[in-house]
């Protein structure tokens, strides 16, 4: 008998080597086990463009309106893109249109294995980061220009008032970035990391660079200090502690330190550093990667990209190696929290399973091949993508739950 599930689970599919162990996924592991009950939107590039990008919004929409969605990684379209898929135009990264949508925090976290030891040797349990999802580089303004001239920043008021600052006088030509914040947005980052904090009793350290940037950096140090007054007996009795510090200092502290805290970074920072802390833990497919929202509404992703690569070979009828930890824990991460919250303890208990098996699979000496010059274990060979998924199979049916 499989087990159902009550509310839909918002189900987002992707792009290249990801869709293809997307589909490999569900039918190894998820779907002889679990009657799927999902909302599923296809964000293929392809599908993309048909819709003009509609269907992305539709997917952040039914992600707020469910509660829990799970995410393939898709292309992010770029002029090289466009010809490859004879795109219309060019559009937005659907993981930015969704972050907008959600307006969120991404936790980002390594899954650590016995036998792949941390680039960082005193690393011993998970550096968590928190990425700020909204604005910055992301929602920028750019310009080029070609020759002489000033650029001015300038506000205009909803009542009309105007303020204006000069950015610089340029000799020449050359390039102009403007990006932004909202106070909002800010105070919610700052108190999705609090309360992630506590639950997961992890000290936490907001950095940024308010020597430089004093007034927008300035501003996220004031609201995290701000929202910290609401916290902080919480904090003590929980035995944690809260501080801000310069990225420089910050990435010097994590180098050093014994891994098991929580890193607020803002947006561009949390891009950078999650994928430095998954290569430095072992590989960017040992990684769950987990959008929250301020109202409650989680998207479980994969942090890597579509792994165009492997996908050309796939295409070419090799069986690639690609690691698919990643995307089975966002289905696991998904899965659970919908157990959560619709009070299914059997599949709540399915989710755990699969998270065990995946890891005893690869502590056996059955991995792929990011990971086997890694492993301590020095296995011989590395498995291809669909021989590991039946491992874990062979695994997760042989376990009584
Ligand atoms: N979350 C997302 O949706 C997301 C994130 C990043 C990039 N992208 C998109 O993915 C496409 C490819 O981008 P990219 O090549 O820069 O990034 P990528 O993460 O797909 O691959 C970078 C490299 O990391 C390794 N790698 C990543 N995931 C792996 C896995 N599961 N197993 C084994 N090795 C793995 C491979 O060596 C690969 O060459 C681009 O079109 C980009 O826009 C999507």
């Amino acid at each position: 008998m499989k087990m159902t599930m009550k509310t839909p689970l918002v189900e987002i599919d992707g792009d290249e080597m990801t869709r293809v162990l997307w589909a490999a996924v569900k039918e190894t592991l998820l779907e002889p086990f679990v009657e799927l009950k999902t909302a599923r939107y296809d964000l293929s590039v392809t599908e993309r463009d048909k819709t003009c990008d509609r269907v992305t919004h539709e997917a952040a929409a039914a992600i707020l309106k469910y509660g829990v969605g799970v995410k393939c990684a898709t292309i992010t379209t770029t002029e090289a893109r466009l010809k490859e898929y004879g795109l219309a135009r060019l559009y937005p990264s659907p993981n930015a249109t969704i972050r907008a949508v959600l307006d969120g925090t991404v936790f980002r976290s390594p899954i650590l294995l016995e036998s792949v030891k941390p680039a960082v040797a005193t690393w011993t349990e998970p550096v968590v980061i928190a990425r700020h999802a909204y604005g910055d580089v992301y929602k920028a303004a750019e310009m080029a220009v070609a020759g002489p001239g000033k650029a001015e920043l300038v506000w205009t008021g909803a009542d009309g008032s105007e303020k204006r600052v000069t950015v610089a006088d340029m000799p020449g030509g050359g390039v102009l970035q403007a990006m932004h914040n909202l106070d909002a947005s800010i105070e919610s980052f700052a108190r999705s990391c609090f309360r992630y904090a506590l639950d997961a009793k992890l000290p936490l350290m907001f950095a940024a660079k308010d020597t430089i940037s004093k007034t927008y950096d300035g501003r996220f140090r004031e609201i995290f200090a701000d929202v910290y007054a609401e916290y902080k007996d919480r904090f003590a009795a929980a035995g944690i502690t809260y501080f801000y510090t310069l990225i420089d200092d910050a990435v010097a502290r994590v180098v050093k330190g014994r891994g098991g805290m929580l890193w607020a970074c803002k947006n561009y920072d949390g891009d950078v550093m999650s994928d430095m802390v998954a290569s430095a833990s072992g590989s960017l497919a040992m990684m769950r990667s987990v959008l929250v929202s301020p109202s409650g509404a989680y998207e479980f992703e994969a942090a890597h990209g579509t792994v165009q690569r492997h996908y050309y070979r796939y295409l070419n009828g090799e069986k690639p190696s690609t690691n698919p930890v990643a995307l089975i824990f966002a289905w696991t991460g998904a899965l659970s929290k919908r157990a959560e919250l619709d009070g299914l303890a059997e599949l709540a208990a399915f989710a755990r399973t699969l998270e065990e098996a995946v890891i005893d699979t690869i502590e056996s000496g059955w991995m792929t091949a990011d990971l086997q010059p890694l492993s301590s274990l020095k296995p011989e060979k590395a498995l291809d993508s669909w021989a590991f998924l039946e491992k874990i199979a062979e695994r997760v049916r042989t376990t009584k739950r």
